[in-house]
């Protein structure tokens, strides 16, 4: 398991906050259509290649979408898959997309697991992230 090294939660204030919210008291997750236009562009251009174009038909990358997906962040806030994202993603440049290009395209991921668009955007914020339910 490489996705939450405990050491780095542990020295993480606000991942334990947000750990320490049971899933029964987080909201849904929201997000705008704008992030989620904007988060497919930069998906089809850094993730598609591994992830796939319907984001579970992908040769190299986990499905983002549909029951695997909803298997491994069911229960758990937002800020654990932005975590793995930001952390290990794209594998060859993790992290340098800049927080507020993974927030996109973590809406567009979002938009592609049966949740719909809202005015209220999805916060650029592990802290608020951790309130919202991931899908599943
Ligand atoms: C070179 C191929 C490659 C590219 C490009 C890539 N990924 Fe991945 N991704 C993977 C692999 C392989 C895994 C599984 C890693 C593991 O389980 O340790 C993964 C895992 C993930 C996960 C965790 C999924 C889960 O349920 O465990 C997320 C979220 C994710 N990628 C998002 C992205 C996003 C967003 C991008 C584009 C910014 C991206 N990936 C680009 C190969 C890739």
């Amino acid at each position: 398991m490489t996705r939450l090294p405990l050491v780095a939660l542990a020295a993480c204030g606000l991942c334990v906050g947000a750990l320490a919210q049971t899933a029964a008291t987080r909201s849904p997750p929201t997000f705008t259509a704008e992030q989620a236009a904007r988060g497919e562009t930069i998906y089809r251009e850094q993730c598609e290649g591994c992830h796939g174009d319907k984001l579970d038909n992908g040769e190299f990358g986990v499905p983002l979408r549909g029951p695997v997906f909803a298997a491994h962040w069911h229960g758990k806030g937002l800020d654990a898959p932005f975590q793995v994202m930001f952390e290990q993603m794209p594998p060859t440049n993790p992290g340098g997309l800049g927080v507020d290009a993974y927030v996109d395209v973590l809406a567009f991921i979002l938009s592609r697991n049966d949740v719909a668009p809202s005015s209220t955007p999805l916060p650029a914020d592990p802290a608020a992230l951790g309130k919202l339910a991931a899908p599943g």
